[in-house]
């Protein structure tokens, strides 16, 4: 056989493949970053097992969130393939924003987008500050019986949903309760997993759902405590804009997407930065420094891995296709360690200067992360408080791991001591 002339050879090394190279899932989840390392180099896109395509780079990443030839994934679609029965939890899915599109999204997200905003949710910083102290007071308590404590069930879990809680005017014991359905519940929001409990998260999905419901008609009767956040959700209803289905749908959307995400994001930053000694007693102090920490761990270790949507066509990139009708995951993971994007891509640089205006673990386009300003609160007012407080902490083992590469990732534990 003859050699090809260069410019073929160049010609056939560049034309779109058929079938993006196959991944394993199980290799994916061994290492995901080092699997991305490897193929981001040679292709755009690489699928698994299962024909699902996962977006390697940081430009189509980007370009794909706001494609139209790639859509959100139906509500109704999703829990026919994941298998929901009928009743609170299919429902849910149906109904919420995350899985709807066009006017019907819209009308479903505006309401709350007001009460979400960065200028909104600054009010809230005092709020949150006290939250935060206040668990650290737990901490420091267990700490007095224990060698080690576990920051991830004393801090990290429970901030959050003590936070919305808040939002929702709602007494602060009652969050410690709804905690608990938000973690059953919340799998069901991610692709299935083995030996994963399908009653568990229809019982949260029910139990989360008629709480919500309870704190409308508790702000329905009102007067105080007033919750902004209810306020606008009954007008919404009182203007037909939402049923009040609807409106509960949203409610605990938003209860479950500020949950698992944020305290996998608390978690990881505590770990990057204890691992990194030297910035940890600064942090309390430094609001810039706090900042630019938050920003750098969320890239270099997202809680969130990919964001997944479904192609409406075949999508043509530089040196790869995505077929029709797949399930696309845009891998954020690799996206935020791409080296066209970010210089030293595998470093932790606080003080780095290449980062985007807007933050792909939040994703973008139209269903862009509405809890941004929330959650970057928290993570802020958290780092500082715990370095505030505890300026001798360090961990009491290895850094903790992190699993997954697609959808909220995993971390077990925290162990720290002081
Ligand atoms: C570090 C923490 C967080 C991360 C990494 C994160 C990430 C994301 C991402 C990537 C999306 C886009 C999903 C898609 O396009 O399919 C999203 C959507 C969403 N997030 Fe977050 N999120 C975080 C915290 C929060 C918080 C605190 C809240 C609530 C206050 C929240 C509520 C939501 C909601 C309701 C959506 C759906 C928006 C829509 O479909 O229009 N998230 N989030």
């Amino acid at each position: 056989m003859t050699a090809s002339p260069p410019n073929l050879d160049h010609a056939l090394n560049n034309r779109p493949s058929a079938q993006p190279p196959l991944v394993r899932a199980a290799e994916l989840e061994r290492d995901p970053h080092a699997v991305f390392r490897h193929w981001r180099a040679k292709a755009p896109v690489i699928q698994r097992e299962d024909g699902a395509c996962l977006v390697l780079r940081a430009a189509d990443v980007e370009a794909l969130l706001t494609d139209p030839r790639t859509r959100q994934i139906d509500g109704a679609l999703y829990t026919r393939i994941r298998g929901v029965p009928p009743g609170p939890l299919q429902d849910l899915l149906v109904e919420s924003l995350l899985m709807s599109e066009g006017e019907r999204h819209r009308r479903r997200r505006t309401p709350m987008s007001r009460v979400l905003a960065f200028r909104a949710v600054e009010a809230l910083r005092e709020t949150v500050r006290s939250a935060a102290e206040g668990l650290i007071d737990g901490v420091e308590a267990c700490r007095g019986a224990e060698a080690e404590v576990d920051l991830m069930t004393t801090f990290c879990a429970p901030l959050p949903p003590r936070v919305m809680g808040q939002l929702l005017g709602a007494p602060a014991d009652e969050a410690k309760a709804f905690a608990h359905w938000v973690y059953q519940v919340s799998p069901a929001f991610a692709p299935a997993l083995p030996g994963e409990d399908m009653a568990a998260m229809v019982d949260g999905a029910t139990r989360l759902t008629a709480y919500v419901e309870q704190c409308l008609a508790r702000a329905m009767r009102g007067p105080a405590p007033r919750s902004e956040l209810l306020d606008t959700m009954l007008a919404a209803i009182a203007t037909d804009a939402l049923t009040q289905a609807e409106a509960a749908a949203q409610l605990v959307t938003l209860i479950i997407g500020a949950s698992d995400t944020t305290r996998a994001a608390m978690a990881v930053q505590v770990g990057l930065l204890l691992d990194k000694r030297q910035t940890w007693g600064s942090l309390g102090e430094d609001a810039d420094l706090t900042r630019a920490a938050v920003t750098e761990a969320l890239r270099l270790e997202p809680s969130v891995g990919s964001v997944p949507r479904f192609s409406m066509e075949e999508i043509v990139l530089d040196g790869g296709t995505i077929p029709a009708g797949r399930l696309v995951s845009l891998s954020t993971l690799s996206a935020m360690r791409d080296p066209a994007r970010f210089a030293d891509p595998d470093a932790f640089v606080v003080d780095r200067a290449d980062h985007p205006r807007w933050h792909l673990v939040f994703g973008g386009g139209a269903h862009r992360c509405i809890g941004e300003a929330l959650a970057r609160l928290e993570l802020e007012e958290g780092l500082m408080a715990l370095s505030r407080r505890l300026p001798g902490l360090r961990l009491a083992g290895p850094a903790p791991k992190i699993e997954g590469y697609a959808g909220i990732r995993r971390i077990d534990g925290l162990q720290v001591t002081w």
